[in-house]
């Protein structure tokens, strides 16, 4: 059967913000060191960033970047990062049992944005596990005080004179988690969020602010957290974070490939919490979702990995090598992100390099592009303007976790100059998905371009020995005319199809 759906430009989402194509760095394995940071590396500039994974990293099309965890985050004592890099003292890593050698902190961090363009925004956290207001204050005066005070002038002693103009803070991370180093109960967290909040606006009244929400929908105090915690601080903050990571368990590639539904529910169920926080504070303003991890992860053999550990520098944790499989599931994620694109103005890939990432480097070698590399590089680059909405009439298939699933997902963005990029995924493993669309009201003539990420083997990768056995392909046959537009999507893919 044909999956079926409707564009008309009178039916919106919203605007895509650009923050919805954001990535992550944290100081875990070898996302900093060997990843964006190598002193020595050829490819490393003066700086010791990496500039074969810059060149990666603008190619991914990458728009904020959160740092520096992460778990990391709630062990992180700012003030070892800053000063002359052989006076910087190497500390215990406790969420990673690693050594952290605080060579890379926050002034590399600014510089490879920096080196990244001015499309690429920070996305600084604070630790709010192991310390509190004082410490998040001081920070902010570093980072942001034009000059003239002890921390602003410290930072220009450091060779930064121009302040870092950091907007956008997390005021801690996953704090509703057992793991997290300094974890509080739903209340505790809120008072202390809401107390840095206040404070950090003293500071500057315009920086934007989001409160650490659950570590997924499966946490025991999923939604009544997020309550909680925006009780204390509705006034205070812009967002809410949300994270997510997806895998197949006990080999159920189908309820894998729609994580998706989850992903979506998750959403709207924040959303609604948000709202009914709102509606009893009496309040018009309005908090917005920061989705500021997200991938596929094979979460279950990391614990063990994490606890063989004896103190490294730099380990090789969580290098997950994603298979064509995994680049259909995470670029469903973005459908998802893009689907609530009204809500949804911020949202982070975890991770950017070698840790659960897009891409990976060999220390001294190569950097490549990992098969999740390409539905995120597409959605940035084909996904900023109006997304419609698009609600699909769909064959179904059965999933053990998510019961009856659509086997089509789909979403469409509208860019400024009038042209209309689907993307579409087929969750089918054995059957291709033909597929049919009503253009209404809008006035499309061509298909530029319809490119499919599929392949006969579903488990094929890209790796060092092998870098581009996957990339994207393009599809024949697509066609537009007498308003409607027709394709053929392959089993177990990943499209894009743009129209003008
Ligand atoms: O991204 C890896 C880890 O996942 C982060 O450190 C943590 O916030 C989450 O649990």
């Amino acid at each position: 059967r044909t999956a079926r759906f409707t564009l008309d430009p009178a039916f919106t989402v919203g605007a895509v913000n650009p923050r919805l194509f954001g990535s992550f760095v944290e100081h875990l394995g070898r996302c900093v060191y060997t990843g964006v940071f190598e002193p020595g590396h050829p490819a490393a500039d003066a700086e010791g960033l990496r500039g074969d994974v810059l060149d990666l990293v603008r190619e991914l099309g990458v728009t904020t970047v959160r740092y520096p965890g992460g778990n990391f985050v709630s062990g992180y004592r700012w003030e070892d990062s800053v000063g002359p890099a052989g006076d910087r003292p190497r500390r215990l890593d406790l969420a990673w049992r690693s050594t952290e050698t605080n060579r890379f902190g926050l002034s590399e961090y600014i510089a490879f944005l920096k080196k990244l363009g001015p499309q690429t925004e920070p996305m600084m956290a604070v630790n709010l596990g192991t310390r509190g207001v004082a410490e998040a204050l001081a920070l902010q005066e570093y980072a942001n005080h034009p000059g003239g005070t002890a921390l602003s002038d410290l930072r220009a002693e450091h060779g930064d004179k121009d302040p870092f103009g950091i907007r956008l803070w997390c005021l801690g991370n996953e704090m509703d988690g057992p793991w997290q180093t300094g974890h509080k109960t739903a209340a505790e967290y809120g008072r202390l969020a809401a107390e840095t909040a206040r404070a950090m606006r003293q500071i500057d009244p315009d920086v934007e602010l989001v409160a650490c929400g659950s570590s997924s929908q499966a946490m025991e105090t999923f939604a009544a957290w997020e309550a909680t915690v925006l009780e204390e601080t509705y006034d205070l903050v812009d967002h809410v974070s949300l994270h997510a990571y997806y895998e197949p368990h006990d080999g159920d590639l189908d309820s894998f490939l729609a994580s998706a539904v989850d992903m979506e529910s998750f959403i709207e169920n924040v959303v609604a919490t948000c709202d009914h926080v709102g509606a009893r504070l009496k309040s018009k303003k309005r908090i917005n979702l920061s989705f500021d991890e997200w991938n596929v992860w094979y979460m279950a053999k990391t614990q063990a990995e994490v606890s063989a550990l004896d103190w490294p520098e730099a380990p090789r944790l969580l290098e997950d090598n994603y298979s064509v499989l995994d680049a259909v599931v995470l670029g469903s994620l973005l459908i998802a992100l893009l689907r609530h694109a009204d809500r949804v103005t911020v949202a982070c890939l975890a991770q950017l390099v070698n840790v659960i990432a897009p891409i990976m480097t060999e220390p001294g070698g190569p950097a490549w592009r990992q098969t999740t590399f390409f539905p995120f590089a597409q959605a940035s680059r084909y996904g900023r303007g109006e997304v419609l909405d698009v609600r699909v009439d769909s064959p179904t298939y059965e999933t053990e976790k998510y019961g009856e699933a659509d086997l089509l997902h789909a979403t469409a963005v509208r860019a400024e100059d009038g042209t209309v990029t689907v993307f579409a995924v087929n969750r089918s493993r054995t059957g291709a998905l033909p597929l049919d669309v009503a253009l209404s009201g809008l006035d499309l003539t061509e298909v530029v371009e319809h490119s499919a990420l599929a392949d006969a083997d579903p488990d094929a990768r890209n790796t060092l020995a092998e870098p581009d056995r996957v990339v994207p392909h393009p599809v024949d046959g697509t066609a537009l005319g007498d308003g409607r537009l027709t394709a053929v999507l392959e089993p177990l893919s990943w499209n894009v199809i743009r129209l003008r």
